[in-house]
């Protein structure tokens, strides 16, 4: 597992998302702190090329928005959950450590159940 440290948790504001590049890698993902929980998914939509950390995060329900075309994600997932996407889109699983956010870029869940 390569667990790559991304952010700290005080850098992220509850139903919020923040799009970051993961360091040494070339993969961007959008950062969302929903509780305790830290999800990682990446940062553009099965779609089109827009970045779903710039649509609304859905707490309660635990998905994103994208503010295209308004489809949305499941942030534990991936899944498509309406049209007009119907691929997921890849989640990485993250680690809390204290105050440090780690993504393990190594282990990505596609889910391709839809
Ligand atoms: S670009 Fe995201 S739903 Fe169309």
């Amino acid at each position: 597992m390569t667990a790559v440290e991304v952010a700290t948790l005080d850098e992220l504001v509850e139903g919020e998302a923040l799009g970051i590049e993961i360091p040494g890698s070339e993969i961007e993902v959008a950062l969302v702190r929903i509780g305790e929980e830290v999800f990682a998914i990446t940062d553009e939509c099965s779609h089109g090329k827009v970045r779903l950390s710039e649509g609304d995060v859905e707490v309660e329900q635990c998905r994103i928005e994208c503010h295209l075309h308004g489809s949305r994600f499941d942030l534990r997932t991936g899944q498509a959950l309406n049209l007009p996407a119907t691929e997921p889109v890849p989640v990485y699983p993250t680690v809390i450590d204290g105050e440090r956010i780690l993504v393990d870029i190594d282990n990505p869940i596609n889910n391709q159940e839809n």
